[in-house]
């Protein structure tokens, strides 16, 4: 009789739930996935690969009576209410031992609440990120699991048989304790707002500074993807420039307005960190411009009133390409150094004990972040596992130097040509703001001890002063 039951439940099939699912049966995992929408998991079903064992059901009862005690089951739907909504039709159904994922992209928070309400029950919940989209949950994605270790037991055999294989080893490892694993995902999320922003304004040089149509755009980005910044992101935009759009002969990406969507994740990442005080303003501004594209009447507005132009840039083809991709791949860098010393510290304040290196080694594959450059910053997080910032590795601290002077060129190019680029312009102030001994903050200080009485520490003995200053 057990040998009829399914090995994982998914609440939820929509693409992200049918794919995982789908890719869950590929490995030899008997699979079953309810929707209150029959056609999806009609659709499931039809889309299943030949020989593998694939169900779709349409209530939530018929599918915990084919499951396996201990049940393991993870549901993929919206972020919010109906993870809740899930959870309290579920738990009637369910026994104990038995297994929740939510593997969505919930706030952090909301899962800590999650993980109180059910502590009593007896059933294990585990909030996990998933990241690579569509194709990824086919294909491999990359998972970040967090919360109850002991379930993670449980559910590590399918989890690491799903996930994409990077260097040899499966993109999945637990994260760490109470809501680490959407906590990763949070900051995955951030870093992949700060990358695109940075790629869009790097586009906007190459595209209206330098006047490259897109045959040429994709091949700078075919270059750049053959090299030291092969990447996911860096592949699709490659592949974006070529795609025809179909009711026009133009290419798409001419024809989409420049506004962009969000659905929370990178807002969250800097509400976290400036609740927890470390600097992320790479992420910060991408976070700020999405909502500037957003106000497309206004700046349409805006540039009628300033008359605004953008003038070429006046540095021969060639050598302008090598430069912005020497700037890109130094802001890149920054990106995930800002991410990850979040996490070092979001780590030890919110009590998860994340492991960096297994963070940056499940992200090489899968993700949307993966990039060559993990493998730099994995050996990076295993000599150092506690490396508050990435900018203090010696090998990090190479590539940065090497890339300091194009940066501040194209930078530079940028500014005088009058294109936005905040993103660059960010990374570049961080890393100067980092790697200096000496601010000009003791100003500030100043400033604030004057008009407040807020003290200040001196350079040259211990203690808190306060001077009665003197206005002149
Ligand atoms: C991933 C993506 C995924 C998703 C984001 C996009 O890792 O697979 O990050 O989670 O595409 O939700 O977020 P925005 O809609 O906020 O850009």
């Amino acid at each position: 009789m057990a040998n009829n039951l399914f090995d994982f439940g998914m609440v939820g099939l929509g693409v992200m739930g049918r794919n995982l699912l789908l890719n869950m049966a590929d490995h030899g995992f008997k699979a079953i996935g309810f929707d209150k929408d029959e056609t999806k998991g009609k659709l499931l079903e039809s889309s299943a690969t030949p020989g593998t064992t694939v169900k779709g059901v349409s209530t939530l009862a018929e599918m915990i009576r084919a499951l396996q005690p201990p049940r393991k089951l993870m549901m993929l739907v919206p972020a919010g209410k109906p993870v809740d909504d899930v959870i309290r039709d579920l738990l009637p159904l369910l026994q104990k031992g038995d297994i929740i994922i939510d593997g969505g992209n919930s706030h952090y928070t909301d899962t800590l609440k999650r993980i109180d309400y059910l502590k009593d029950t007896g059933i294990h919940f585990m909030g996990v990120g998933v990241s690579g989209g569509e194709h990824g949950a086919r294909t491999g994605p990359s998972i970040m699991p967090g919360g109850d270790a002991e379930a993670y037991k449980n559910v590590a055999p399918v989890l690491e048989a799903v996930a994409a294989k990077a260097s040899g080893s499966a993109c999945v490892a637990y994260m760490g304790k109470n809501a680490a694993g959407h906590y990763v995902k949070m900051v995955h999320n951030g870093i992949e707002y700060a990358i695109m922003q940075l790629i869009s304004e790097v586009y906007d040089l190459l595209k209206n500074g330098l006047g490259l149509n897109n045959d040429e755009l994709h091949k700078v980005f075919k270059t750049w993807n053959e090299g030291e910044q092969q990447s996911f992101l860096i592949e699709i935009t490659r592949d974006i420039f070529l795609q025809k759009d179909d009711k026009t002969n133009n290419r798409l990406v001419d024809m989409i307005l420049d506004k962009a969507g969000a659905k929370g994740t990178g807002k969250w990442t800097s509400q976290d960190a400036m609740d927890l005080g470390i600097p992320i303003g790479v992420i910060d501004t991408a976070v700020s411009l999405r909502s500037l594209s957003a106000c497309k009447d206004e700046r349409t507005q805006a540039a009628a009133l300033y008359k605004t132009v953008v003038h070429p840039i006046e540095v021969p083809k060639e050598i302008f390409i090598q430069q912005a991709g020497d700037a890109l791949f130094f802001a890149t860098i920054i990106c995930y150094a800002q991410g990850l010393s979040l996490l070092h510290k979001a780590s030890s304040e919110l009590q998860m004990e994340i492991s960096l290196p297994e963070v940056v080694r499940i992200w090489r594959g899968g993700c949307i972040i993966r990039s060559v450059l993990l493998e730099t910053f994995y050996k990076a997080y295993t000599l150092s596992p506690e490396l508050p910032n990435l900018l203090l590795n010696a090998e990090v601290a190479q590539l940065l130097q090497k890339k300091l002077l194009h940066t501040r060129t194209v930078i530079l190019h940028a500014t005088q040509a009058g294109y936005p680029i905040a993103g660059l312009m960010s990374a570049l102030s961080y890393f100067e703001g980092y790697r200096t001994g000496k601010l000009p903050t003791n100003l500030i200080q100043a400033q604030r001890d004057y008009f407040g009485a807020h003290t200040y520490q001196r350079i040259d003995m211990q203690g808190t002063f306060h001077t009665e200053w003197q206005a002149h």
